[in-house]
């Protein structure tokens, strides 16, 4: 599933990312090498990192 449509970011990489160390959107998305650009995606992200910490 695509969460981030601008970035083209699919909810495995943003996983990835959370088990790299990344707990917010802004480091999630820095730890890809890209900025959140309209921000529409932004709490979805914020949904799929805490369950994503939750499961760590
Ligand atoms: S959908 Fe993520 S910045 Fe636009």
């Amino acid at each position: 599933m695509v969460v981030c449509v601008c970035n083209a970011i699919k909810e495995k990489d943003l996983r990835a990312a959370v088990r790299n160390g990344a707990d917010r959107p802004s480091k999630v998305y820095a730890q890809l090498g890209r900025k959140p650009k309209c921000g529409q995606c932004l709490a979805f992200a914020r949904t799929i990192i805490e369950s994503q910490v939750a499961t760590a």
